[in-house]
C-alpha cells in the first residue's frame, strides 16, 4: 500500500510543469497579447470602487500644479483635434477629420468640469473614450484646464447678428 502511494505521488510530481523549460524566442509584443475576456455579469472588477471614487465630483482640489498637469495632458491628448486654444482647429482636423465644436461656443462653455470628465471617460459621438489612456486625476486636471482656457478667452463669442 505504501509503495502504491509513493508511486502515485511520484507520478503526480513528475507531471508538474517546472515552468523553466526552454521557450522559443518571440517578439516581446506577442508575449503580452491576451484574448479579450468580457467581464461576466454581476462581477465587479478589482479596483472599480477606487476608480469610481476618484471620478466622483468634486474631484481633486484645483491647484496650480493640477492645471500644469492638465495643460500638459491636454496638449498631448486633446489638442491634436481641439487645437491648442480649443477652437476645434487641431492638426487632425486640418487633415480632414470632422471638426469638434469650439470650447468657446456657448453650449460647450456651460459644461461643468464633471461633464468634461464624463466626455473623456465615455467619449461622445465621434470622439472616442480616453479612459484607457488617462487616469481619473488626469481627466480632472484636463477638465479644469479647459475651464481655464474658456475663462481666459474673454467675452463669450456671440453667434448671429452683432447689434451696435
Ligand atoms: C480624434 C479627435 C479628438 C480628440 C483627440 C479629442 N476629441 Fe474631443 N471631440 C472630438 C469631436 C469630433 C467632438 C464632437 C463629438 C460629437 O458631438 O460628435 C468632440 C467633443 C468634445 C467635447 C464637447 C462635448 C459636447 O458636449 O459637445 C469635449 C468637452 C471634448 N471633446 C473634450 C475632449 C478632451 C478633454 C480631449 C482630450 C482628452 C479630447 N476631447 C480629445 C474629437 C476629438
Amino acid at each position: 500500500m505504501r509503495l502504491a502511494v509513493a508511486i502515485i505521488c511520484f507520478v503526480l510530481l513528475a507531471a508538474c510543469d517546472s515552468g523553466t523549460e526552454q521557450r522559443d524566442a518571440v517578439a516581446s509584443t506577442r508575449t503580452v497579447q491576451r484574448p479579450f475576456v468580457p467581464v461576466p455579469p454581476g462581477v465587479i472588477v478589482k479596483g472599480t470602487a477606487a476608480q469610481n471614487a476618484a471620478l466622483a465630483p468634486p474631484g481633486p482640489q484645483v491647484t496650480p500644479a493640477l492645471l500644469v498637469k492638465g495643460e500638459d495632458r491636454f496638449r498631448a491628448f486633446c489638442s491634436p483635434c481641439h487645437g491648442l486654444s480649443g477652437r476645434g482647429d487641431g492638426t487632425v482636423v486640418s487633415r480632414g477629420f470632422l471638426p469638434p465644436p469650439s470650447y468657446h461656443e456657448e453650449r460647450v462653455r456651460t459644461l461643468s468640469p464633471e461633464q468634461i470628465v464624463t466626455v473623456i471617460t465615455q467619449g461622445k459621438g465621434r470622439m472616442f473614450s480616453y479612459a484607457d489612456r488617462l487616469l481619473p486625476e488626469e481627466r480632472w486636471a484636463i477638465a479644469h484646464y479647459i475651464k481655464k482656457l474658456q475663462a481666459e478667452s474673454g467675452a463669450p463669442i456671440r453667434q448671429g447678428a452683432v447689434s451696435p
